[in-house]
Protein backbone atom coordinates (compact mmCIF):
# COMPACT_ATOMS: atom_id res chain seq x y z
CA UNK A 1 0.00 0.00 0.00
CA UNK A 2 1.47 3.69 -0.56
CA UNK A 3 0.46 6.75 2.03
CA UNK A 4 -1.88 7.86 -0.76
CA UNK A 5 -4.20 4.85 0.28
CA UNK A 6 -4.14 6.25 3.65
CA UNK A 7 -5.91 9.62 2.95
CA UNK A 8 -9.10 9.82 3.73
CA UNK A 9 -12.39 8.32 1.94
CA UNK A 10 -15.24 10.18 1.74
CA UNK A 11 -17.20 10.83 5.34
CA UNK A 12 -20.62 10.25 5.70
CA UNK A 13 -22.21 12.70 8.01
CA UNK A 14 -19.82 13.87 10.88
CA UNK A 15 -21.67 12.40 14.68
CA UNK A 16 -22.19 14.70 16.83
CA UNK A 17 -20.13 12.71 19.89
CA UNK A 18 -18.90 9.11 20.36
CA UNK A 19 -16.72 6.87 22.07
CA UNK A 20 -14.32 4.12 21.10
CA UNK A 21 -12.08 2.27 23.76
CA UNK A 22 -9.22 -0.08 22.42
CA UNK A 23 -6.48 -2.21 24.33
CA UNK A 24 -2.95 -2.62 22.89
CA UNK A 25 -0.17 -4.62 24.11
CA UNK A 26 3.47 -3.87 24.08
CA UNK A 27 5.86 -5.63 21.91
CA UNK A 28 9.32 -7.01 21.99
CA UNK A 29 11.69 -6.65 18.48
CA UNK A 30 13.90 -9.77 18.02
CA UNK A 31 16.08 -8.13 15.27
CA UNK A 32 16.37 -4.49 16.72
CA UNK A 33 14.90 -0.74 14.80
CA UNK A 34 17.83 1.74 15.78
CA UNK A 35 18.13 4.07 13.74
CA UNK A 36 15.60 6.22 11.38
CA UNK A 37 14.84 9.00 8.79
CA UNK A 38 12.48 11.66 8.36
CA UNK A 39 9.45 10.85 9.03
CA UNK A 40 9.93 7.69 11.28
CA UNK A 41 11.22 5.74 8.26
CA UNK A 42 13.48 2.97 9.92
CA UNK A 43 16.82 2.74 8.61
CA UNK A 44 16.37 -0.89 8.83
CA UNK A 45 13.82 -3.53 9.31
CA UNK A 46 12.50 -4.96 12.31
CA UNK A 47 10.48 -8.13 13.40
CA UNK A 48 9.17 -8.35 17.11
CA UNK A 49 6.70 -10.52 19.13
CA UNK A 50 3.45 -8.86 19.97
CA UNK A 51 2.93 -9.41 23.50
CA UNK A 52 0.08 -10.37 25.84
CA UNK A 53 -0.28 -8.65 29.20
CA UNK A 54 1.91 -5.91 29.09
CA UNK A 55 -0.53 -3.66 27.43
CA UNK A 56 -2.04 0.17 27.25
CA UNK A 57 -6.26 0.54 27.20
CA UNK A 58 -7.10 3.81 25.88
CA UNK A 59 -11.00 5.38 25.04
CA UNK A 60 -11.27 8.42 22.97
CA UNK A 61 -14.16 10.22 23.59
CA UNK A 62 -15.03 12.75 21.07
CA UNK A 63 -17.49 15.81 20.69
CA UNK A 64 -18.28 18.32 18.01
CA UNK A 65 -17.12 21.63 18.21
CA UNK A 66 -18.06 24.69 16.55
CA UNK A 67 -14.74 25.33 14.87
CA UNK A 68 -12.82 23.37 12.35
CA UNK A 69 -9.22 23.98 13.07
CA UNK A 70 -7.45 23.80 16.42
CA UNK A 71 -6.78 20.61 18.04
CA UNK A 72 -8.13 20.40 21.10
CA UNK A 73 -7.93 17.37 23.56
CA UNK A 74 -7.40 16.54 27.04
CA UNK A 75 -5.38 13.88 28.38
CA UNK A 76 -6.18 11.93 31.46
CA UNK A 77 -3.82 9.19 32.56
CA UNK A 78 -4.92 6.50 35.20
CA UNK A 79 -8.45 8.98 35.76
CA UNK A 80 -6.15 12.29 36.34
CA UNK A 81 -5.06 14.40 33.89
CA UNK A 82 -1.65 14.38 32.80
CA UNK A 83 -0.55 17.49 31.07
CA UNK A 84 3.47 16.12 30.16
CA UNK A 85 2.05 13.87 27.77
CA UNK A 86 0.29 16.16 26.17
CA UNK A 87 2.87 17.94 23.56
CA UNK A 88 3.48 14.22 22.57
CA UNK A 89 -0.18 13.80 21.43
CA UNK A 90 -0.23 17.16 20.18
CA UNK A 91 2.74 16.47 17.81
CA UNK A 92 1.47 12.80 16.85
CA UNK A 93 -2.27 14.30 15.89
CA UNK A 94 -0.07 17.36 13.90
CA UNK A 95 1.39 14.77 11.77
CA UNK A 96 -1.52 12.49 11.23
CA UNK A 97 -4.47 14.96 10.72
CA UNK A 98 -4.01 14.80 7.16
CA UNK A 99 -5.02 11.31 6.92
CA UNK A 100 -7.81 11.56 9.69
CA UNK A 101 -8.93 15.31 9.25
CA UNK A 102 -12.05 14.53 11.24
CA UNK A 103 -9.44 15.21 14.28
CA UNK A 104 -9.72 18.93 14.07
CA UNK A 105 -14.07 19.05 13.98
CA UNK A 106 -13.84 17.48 17.97
CA UNK A 107 -12.81 18.17 21.10
CA UNK A 108 -11.66 14.58 22.12
CA UNK A 109 -11.31 13.33 25.91
CA UNK A 110 -8.47 10.51 25.70
CA UNK A 111 -7.96 8.57 28.61
CA UNK A 112 -5.48 5.66 29.15
CA UNK A 113 -4.21 3.46 31.70
CA UNK A 114 -1.30 0.71 31.12
CA UNK A 115 -1.62 -2.70 33.09
CA UNK A 116 2.40 -2.36 33.97
CA UNK A 117 3.32 -0.84 37.01
CA UNK A 118 3.83 2.79 36.64
CA UNK A 119 7.45 3.75 36.17
CA UNK A 120 8.15 0.28 35.61
CA UNK A 121 10.58 1.69 33.00
CA UNK A 122 8.40 -0.33 30.13
CA UNK A 123 8.26 1.65 27.46
CA UNK A 124 4.46 2.51 26.93
CA UNK A 125 4.68 4.43 23.97
CA UNK A 126 4.37 1.59 21.56
CA UNK A 127 1.46 0.41 23.32
CA UNK A 128 -0.13 3.42 24.26
CA UNK A 129 0.14 4.98 20.39
CA UNK A 130 -0.83 1.37 19.08
CA UNK A 131 -4.31 1.76 20.96
CA UNK A 132 -4.57 5.51 20.29
CA UNK A 133 -4.14 4.76 16.41
CA UNK A 134 -6.92 1.93 17.00
CA UNK A 135 -9.58 4.37 18.58
CA UNK A 136 -8.72 7.12 15.65
CA UNK A 137 -9.18 3.90 13.40
CA UNK A 138 -12.63 2.83 15.19
CA UNK A 139 -13.64 6.59 14.48
CA UNK A 140 -12.69 6.32 11.19
CA UNK A 141 -14.52 3.55 10.30
CA UNK A 142 -17.87 4.93 11.51
CA UNK A 143 -17.28 7.60 9.05
CA UNK A 144 -16.52 5.44 6.30
CA UNK A 145 -18.11 2.24 6.87
CA UNK A 146 -17.21 0.08 3.62
CA UNK A 147 -13.43 0.26 4.49
CA UNK A 148 -12.16 -2.90 4.02
CA UNK A 149 -10.12 -5.02 7.16
CA UNK A 150 -6.79 -5.08 5.88
CA UNK A 151 -6.80 -1.04 5.10
CA UNK A 152 -7.83 -0.52 8.48
CA UNK A 153 -5.11 -2.33 10.00
CA UNK A 154 -2.66 -1.03 7.42
CA UNK A 155 -3.94 2.39 8.14
CA UNK A 156 -3.75 2.01 11.73
CA UNK A 157 -0.27 0.59 11.99
CA UNK A 158 0.71 3.55 9.49
CA UNK A 159 -0.85 5.76 12.44
CA UNK A 160 0.93 4.46 15.05
CA UNK A 161 4.11 4.52 13.37
CA UNK A 162 3.76 8.15 12.95
CA UNK A 163 3.65 8.15 17.00
CA UNK A 164 6.47 5.59 17.48
CA UNK A 165 8.72 3.50 15.21
CA UNK A 166 7.96 0.14 16.83
CA UNK A 167 4.00 0.73 17.94
CA UNK A 168 3.47 0.34 14.04
CA UNK A 169 4.48 -3.58 15.41
CA UNK A 170 1.25 -3.64 18.56
CA UNK A 171 -1.55 -3.58 16.37
CA UNK A 172 -1.10 -7.42 15.12
CA UNK A 173 0.08 -10.82 16.32
CA UNK A 174 1.56 -12.65 16.97
CA UNK A 175 5.03 -12.00 15.00
CA UNK A 176 4.78 -8.37 13.78
CA UNK A 177 7.77 -7.48 10.77
CA UNK A 178 7.86 -3.72 9.76
CA UNK A 179 10.50 -2.06 6.95
CA UNK A 180 11.12 -2.79 3.33
CA UNK A 181 13.03 -6.15 2.73
CA UNK A 182 13.51 -7.10 -0.74
CA UNK A 183 13.10 -10.74 0.57
CA UNK A 184 9.99 -10.16 2.33
CA UNK A 185 6.89 -10.21 0.08
CA UNK A 186 4.49 -6.47 1.35
CA UNK A 187 7.12 -5.07 3.39
CA UNK A 188 6.80 -1.70 3.99
CA UNK A 189 8.49 0.70 5.23
CA UNK A 190 5.33 2.44 5.82
CA UNK A 191 3.57 0.25 8.53
CA UNK A 192 3.64 -3.34 9.92
CA UNK A 193 2.88 -6.38 8.51
CA UNK A 194 2.20 -9.52 10.06
CA UNK A 195 5.00 -12.28 9.40
CA UNK A 196 4.09 -14.14 6.18
CA UNK A 197 6.42 -17.00 6.31
CA UNK A 198 5.70 -20.24 8.12
CA UNK A 199 6.32 -19.90 12.19
CA UNK A 200 6.98 -23.31 13.91
CA UNK A 201 4.55 -23.59 16.74
CA UNK A 202 7.04 -23.38 19.58
CA UNK A 203 7.17 -19.95 18.89
CA UNK A 204 3.24 -19.21 19.34
CA UNK A 205 3.19 -19.85 22.91
CA UNK A 206 6.76 -17.96 23.51
CA UNK A 207 7.01 -16.87 26.92
CA UNK A 208 8.78 -13.31 27.81
CA UNK A 209 9.40 -12.40 31.36
CA UNK A 210 10.44 -8.95 32.28
CA UNK A 211 13.11 -8.58 34.91
CA UNK A 212 12.40 -5.15 35.97
CA UNK A 213 16.24 -3.94 36.56
CA UNK A 214 15.60 -0.23 36.84
CA UNK A 215 12.57 1.72 37.23
CA UNK A 216 13.82 4.71 36.52
CA UNK A 217 14.48 7.64 33.64
CA UNK A 218 16.41 6.61 31.09
CA UNK A 219 19.72 8.71 31.12
CA UNK A 220 18.88 9.17 26.93
CA UNK A 221 15.52 8.39 25.10
CA UNK A 222 15.10 5.97 22.48
CA UNK A 223 14.03 9.38 20.09
CA UNK A 224 18.15 10.73 20.81
CA UNK A 225 19.04 7.00 20.35
CA UNK A 226 17.80 7.25 17.36
CA UNK A 227 19.43 10.58 16.05
CA UNK A 228 22.95 9.69 17.18
CA UNK A 229 22.94 7.05 14.40
CA UNK A 230 23.34 9.63 12.06
CA UNK A 231 27.21 9.86 11.40
CA UNK A 232 27.33 6.84 13.70
CA UNK A 233 30.96 5.10 12.35
CA UNK A 234 29.28 1.42 12.23
CA UNK A 235 25.50 2.46 11.11
CA UNK A 236 25.82 1.60 7.71
CA UNK A 237 27.44 -2.00 8.57
CA UNK A 238 24.62 -2.34 11.46
CA UNK A 239 21.71 -1.29 9.47
CA UNK A 240 23.18 -4.51 5.99
CA UNK A 241 23.39 -7.13 9.95
CA UNK A 242 19.95 -5.91 10.45
CA UNK A 243 18.82 -6.75 7.04
CA UNK A 244 20.78 -10.14 6.71
CA UNK A 245 19.29 -11.38 10.60
CA UNK A 246 16.09 -10.98 9.12
CA UNK A 247 17.21 -13.41 6.23
CA UNK A 248 18.60 -15.85 8.24
CA UNK A 249 15.59 -15.78 10.89
CA UNK A 250 13.36 -17.51 8.07
CA UNK A 251 14.70 -20.51 8.37
CA UNK A 252 15.01 -20.43 12.15
CA UNK A 253 11.17 -19.80 12.45
CA UNK A 254 10.00 -22.06 10.47
CA UNK A 255 12.31 -24.95 11.93
CA UNK A 256 12.03 -23.96 15.68
CA UNK A 257 15.49 -24.31 15.70
CA UNK A 258 16.39 -22.75 19.48
CA UNK A 259 20.26 -22.81 19.36
CA UNK A 260 20.21 -21.00 16.04
CA UNK A 261 17.35 -18.25 17.52
CA UNK A 262 19.34 -17.47 20.79
CA UNK A 263 22.31 -16.75 18.90
CA UNK A 264 20.89 -14.12 16.41
CA UNK A 265 18.32 -12.81 19.07
CA UNK A 266 20.97 -12.20 21.87
CA UNK A 267 23.50 -10.84 19.53
CA UNK A 268 20.97 -8.21 18.57
CA UNK A 269 20.42 -7.00 21.83
CA UNK A 270 24.19 -6.62 22.84
CA UNK A 271 24.96 -5.01 19.06
CA UNK A 272 21.96 -2.72 20.17
CA UNK A 273 23.77 -1.81 23.34
CA UNK A 274 27.16 -1.77 21.45
CA UNK A 275 25.72 1.07 19.43
CA UNK A 276 24.57 3.14 21.98
CA UNK A 277 28.50 2.49 23.50
CA UNK A 278 30.15 3.64 20.66
CA UNK A 279 27.72 6.66 19.30
CA UNK A 280 28.92 9.86 19.78
CA UNK A 281 28.13 11.22 22.50
CA UNK A 282 28.25 7.71 24.09
CA UNK A 283 25.94 5.95 26.56
CA UNK A 284 25.15 3.22 28.65
CA UNK A 285 21.72 1.99 29.72
CA UNK A 286 22.62 -1.42 31.14
CA UNK A 287 23.02 -1.45 35.16
CA UNK A 288 25.38 -3.73 36.52
CA UNK A 289 22.17 -5.96 37.30
CA UNK A 290 21.29 -6.01 33.97
CA UNK A 291 25.02 -7.72 33.27
CA UNK A 292 24.91 -9.91 36.52
CA UNK A 293 21.39 -11.90 34.36
CA UNK A 294 22.78 -12.40 31.50
CA UNK A 295 26.25 -14.20 32.77
CA UNK A 296 23.42 -16.09 34.45
CA UNK A 297 21.17 -16.88 31.74
CA UNK A 298 24.47 -18.23 30.20
CA UNK A 299 25.49 -19.92 32.86
CA UNK A 300 22.20 -21.70 33.46
CA UNK A 301 21.98 -22.37 29.57
CA UNK A 302 24.67 -24.39 29.71
CA UNK A 303 24.46 -26.52 32.88
CA UNK A 304 20.81 -26.96 32.28
CA UNK A 305 20.68 -27.11 28.18
CA UNK A 306 17.72 -25.27 28.98
CA UNK A 307 16.77 -23.11 25.82
CA UNK A 308 16.69 -19.82 27.85
CA UNK A 309 17.92 -16.46 25.88
CA UNK A 310 17.73 -12.59 26.86
CA UNK A 311 16.61 -9.25 25.00
CA UNK A 312 16.87 -6.19 25.71
CA UNK A 313 15.03 -2.93 24.78
CA UNK A 314 16.73 0.65 25.37
CA UNK A 315 17.17 0.52 29.22
CA UNK A 316 18.31 -1.68 31.42
CA UNK A 317 15.51 -4.47 31.99
CA UNK A 318 15.69 -7.57 30.26
CA UNK A 319 13.18 -9.59 28.60
CA UNK A 320 13.47 -13.72 29.44
CA UNK A 321 12.48 -15.52 26.01
CA UNK A 322 11.83 -19.59 26.33
CA UNK A 323 9.87 -21.86 25.32
CA UNK A 324 6.22 -22.66 26.94
CA UNK A 325 7.31 -26.19 27.99
CA UNK A 326 9.92 -24.62 30.11
CA UNK A 327 7.59 -22.30 32.00
CA UNK A 328 8.30 -24.52 35.65
CA UNK A 329 12.20 -24.59 35.18
CA UNK A 330 13.05 -21.24 34.29
CA UNK A 331 10.07 -19.69 36.72
CA UNK A 332 11.74 -21.27 39.65
CA UNK A 333 15.11 -20.28 38.21
CA UNK A 334 14.00 -16.34 38.01
CA UNK A 335 12.23 -16.50 41.44
CA UNK A 336 15.31 -18.08 43.00
CA UNK A 337 18.01 -16.40 40.95
CA UNK A 338 17.14 -13.39 39.52
CA UNK A 339 14.70 -11.81 41.48
CA UNK A 340 17.12 -10.54 43.47
CA UNK A 341 18.66 -8.49 40.80
CA UNK A 342 15.51 -6.64 39.84
CA UNK A 343 14.65 -3.19 41.62
CA UNK A 344 12.12 -4.48 44.49
CA UNK A 345 12.12 -8.35 43.40
CA UNK A 346 9.58 -7.09 40.43
CA UNK A 347 9.35 -9.08 37.33
CA UNK A 348 6.31 -9.39 34.67
CA UNK A 349 5.32 -12.98 32.79
CA UNK A 350 3.85 -12.00 29.54
CA UNK A 351 3.94 -14.39 26.26
CA UNK A 352 3.58 -13.72 22.72
CA UNK A 353 -0.34 -12.13 22.12
CA UNK A 354 -2.56 -11.72 19.40
CA UNK A 355 -2.80 -8.22 18.99
CA UNK A 356 -4.93 -4.90 19.95
CA UNK A 357 -8.34 -5.59 20.43
CA UNK A 358 -11.55 -3.39 20.71
CA UNK A 359 -13.67 -3.42 24.14
CA UNK A 360 -16.81 -2.69 24.34
CA UNK A 361 -18.07 0.05 26.81
C1 LIG B 1 15.28 -0.26 21.12
O1 LIG B 1 9.90 3.06 18.75
O2 LIG B 1 10.64 3.90 20.99
O3 LIG B 1 12.96 -0.64 21.40
O4 LIG B 1 10.23 5.86 16.84
O5 LIG B 1 11.52 7.41 18.33
O6 LIG B 1 9.34 6.43 19.12
P1 LIG B 1 10.57 6.23 18.26
O7 LIG B 1 11.42 5.05 18.90
P2 LIG B 1 10.96 3.70 19.55
O8 LIG B 1 12.31 2.85 19.42
C2 LIG B 1 12.37 1.56 19.93
C3 LIG B 1 13.69 1.00 19.76
C4 LIG B 1 13.93 -0.33 20.43
C5 LIG B 1 14.03 -1.45 19.40
C6 LIG B 1 12.74 -1.92 18.78
O9 LIG B 1 11.69 -1.93 19.45
O10 LIG B 1 12.81 -2.35 17.61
Amino acid sequence: MTEKQFLPGNYLDLPKSGKATWKAPSNIALVKYWGKKPVQIPANPSISFTLDTCATTTSVSFDKKEDNGALSFDLLFDGKPKEDFKPKIHTFFERIREYVPFLGKYHFTIETSNSFPHSSGIASSASGMAALSMCLMDVEKTLNPSMAENLFHAKASYLARLGSGSACRSIKGSMVQWGAHENIPNSSDLYGIEYPFEVNSVFNTFCDTILLVHKGQKQVSSTVGHQLMHNHPYADNRFQQAFSNLDRLKPILASGDLEEFIKLVESEALTLHAMMMTSMPYFILMKPDTLEIINKVWEYRSETKIPLCFTLDAGANVHLLYPLSEKENVRKFIKDNLAEHCENGQYIHDGVGSGAIKINS
